[in-house]
């Protein structure tokens, strides 16, 4: 059987052009992403080199020094965004998964930034509920029927101007025609979220669909 293809919702030529034209992701992360498509299911959740790349970018521009974020898999994001935190930056990383969180583990620490990584693995309310301080960003995916949970969870520990950034809110296309209990989640999150007024916030066509909630 072959590899699943990767998730976007622009053709894959074009893809693979923006791709070309942004900063290289660098051997680490290619061979996580070879090693995640060879021998975990599931694979294309991982967000791959051009979010990845942009999830950094967002670190360095809000100056984050706290990072949270719930679904780590293999650890493909949270290697992205530990690479734009400072030296003595913090990310906190949440999953349920001992084994997929192992492989990322493997992977983080072959390079400088792991020891600014620390993995979580319990289900990601429990770990928000015990985070102390306050954080500048925060990555949301995971399961999609608990995405208002996290949310809720997470935006009081967020610092004024911080970012809230959500995956998939565009859901392979299907919010314009939900059926399942994730698709609809997802809508009715969408909804919340356009209306929040404790929020800016913008849904980009990034891959799956990727909102960012600036809190004011
Ligand atoms: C879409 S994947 C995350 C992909 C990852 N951000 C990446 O780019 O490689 C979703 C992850 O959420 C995890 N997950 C599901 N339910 C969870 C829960 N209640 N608490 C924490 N993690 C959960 C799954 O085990 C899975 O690894």
């Amino acid at each position: 059987m072959s590899a699943p293809a990767p998730l976007t919702l622009v053709p894959q030529p074009i893809e693979a052009y923006a791709t070309a034209h942004t900063e290289p992701v660098g051997p680490v992360l290619e061979a996580l992403r070879e090693e995640t498509y060879a021998s975990v299911s599931r694979a294309q959740m991982q967000v791959g080199p051009l979010e990845g790349t942009f999830l950094r970018m967002l670190v360095q521009l809000v100056g984050a020094r706290r990072v949270v974020e719930v679904g780590t898999f293999t650890g493909y994001s949270a290697l992205c965004l530990a690479q734009g935190l400072p030296e003595d930056g913090e990310l906190v990383t949440c999953d349920v998964n001992e084994e997929t969180t192992a492989m990322a583990r493997r992977y983080w620490d072959q390079t400088p930034h792991g020891k600014k990584i620390r993995a979580v693995v319990a289900p990601a309310l429990e770990t928000i509920a015990g985070l102390e301080g306050s954080f500048d960003l925060a990555f949301i995916d995971a399961d999609k029927t608990s995405y208002d949970a996290y949310y809720e969870a997470l935006l009081p520990k967020i610092r004024q101007g911080g970012l809230v950034v959500i995956d998939n809110t565009l859901w392979s296309g299907r919010v314009l025609d939900p059926q399942g209990a994730d698709d609809q989640a997802i809508v009715a999150f969408n909804a919340k979220v356009a209306a929040d007024t404790r929020v800016e916030k913008v849904l980009l066509t990034v891959r799956d669909g990727m909102t960012l909630a600036r809190k004011r």
